[in-house]
């Protein structure tokens, strides 16, 4: 059977949903012209579920990895408590190409010292809905990735936070598919069926189910650094996420 690549094709009623205007603080001043990205405003991303193990932190530090790899100044602010990403990033020494903050008190988060010396921000958030955290790292956001597995009581679970928490905060979002098996898309079409049914914008990227991801986490690397068997794929999937956020922001 063919191994299918990470996204599917949908139709254009998955556009974001909302059109929040984004904070206006010029990104990346010390970055060299010629190697500029074309989007100028600095971007505050919260990368947020209710529930936990759905690929929340795998995502914060993957994405983070995919941007600053197109040379974005990016910064993982990570406000869960449990602080995983930041326990990912500590043993790399080399680093992961992207700075990452822990944030003790999520009512501060906007006013980490540092965060305007960045053109994307990504907040890592606890898996608990009714979270002070989580409620402040909506509120400063310009746009919401919701990672969800495609499983059925998964993806009940994230409708649900849509409707209760997503769509009265009005702000742009998507709902990404991840831990998607890579050798059978049947769940995954359902999946976003379903969401394109209920007007929930997804990407059309999703991530695959890799054993590398797992590997790279215990390693401190981002799937991008991580050289062992199936990491193209894996790096393939992180990389059009990214890509598909930047198309929304110039569009
Ligand atoms: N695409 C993937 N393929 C395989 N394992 C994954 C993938 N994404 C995440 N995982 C694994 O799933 C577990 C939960 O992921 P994590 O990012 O910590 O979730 P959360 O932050 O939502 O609790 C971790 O063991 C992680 O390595
Ligand atoms: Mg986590």
């Amino acid at each position: 059977m063919p191994t299918p690549t990470g996204s599917v094709k949908q139709n254009s009623k998955t556009a974001p949903s909302s059109t929040k205007n984004s904070k206006s603080k010029p990104s990346g001043t010390k970055q060299s012209e010629r190697n500029r990205p074309l989007v100028q405003q600095q971007k505050i991303i919260t990368v947020a579920n209710g529930k936990g193990g759905v690929a929340k932190t795998t995502t914060s530090i993957n994405l983070c990895a995919a941007l600053a790899a197109q040379n974005h100044r990016v910064m993982l602010l990570d406000a869960d408590p449990q602080a995983s990403a930041s326990w990912w990033a500590k043993r790399n020494e080399g680093g992961l190409g992207f700075d990452v903050a822990s944030v003790e008190d999520p009512l501060q988060l906007d006013r980490v010292p540092q965060i305007g010396d960045y053109g994307v921000v990504v907040v890592d958030t606890p898996p608990a809905l009714a979270s002070n955290a989580l409620a402040a790292a909506i509120a400063i956001a310009d746009y919401l990735v919701l990672p969800t597995p495609p499983a059925p009581l998964d993806l009940a679970a994230l409708i649900e936070t849509v409707r209760t928490v997503v769509k009265p905060a009005n702000v742009s979002y998507r709902v990404l598919l991840t831990r998607v098996d890579p050798r059978s898309l049947r769940e995954t079409m359902e999946a976003q069926n379903t969401l394109l049914d209920l007007g929930i914008p997804a990407f059309h990227a999703f991530v695959r189910a890799y054993k590398a991801h797992e590997r790279a986490a215990l390693e401190g690397m981002s799937i991008l650094q991580w050289k062992g068997k199936q990491a193209r794929e894996a790096q393939a999937d992180y990389r059009r996420v990214a890509e598909e956020l930047q198309r929304d922001w110039r569009d």
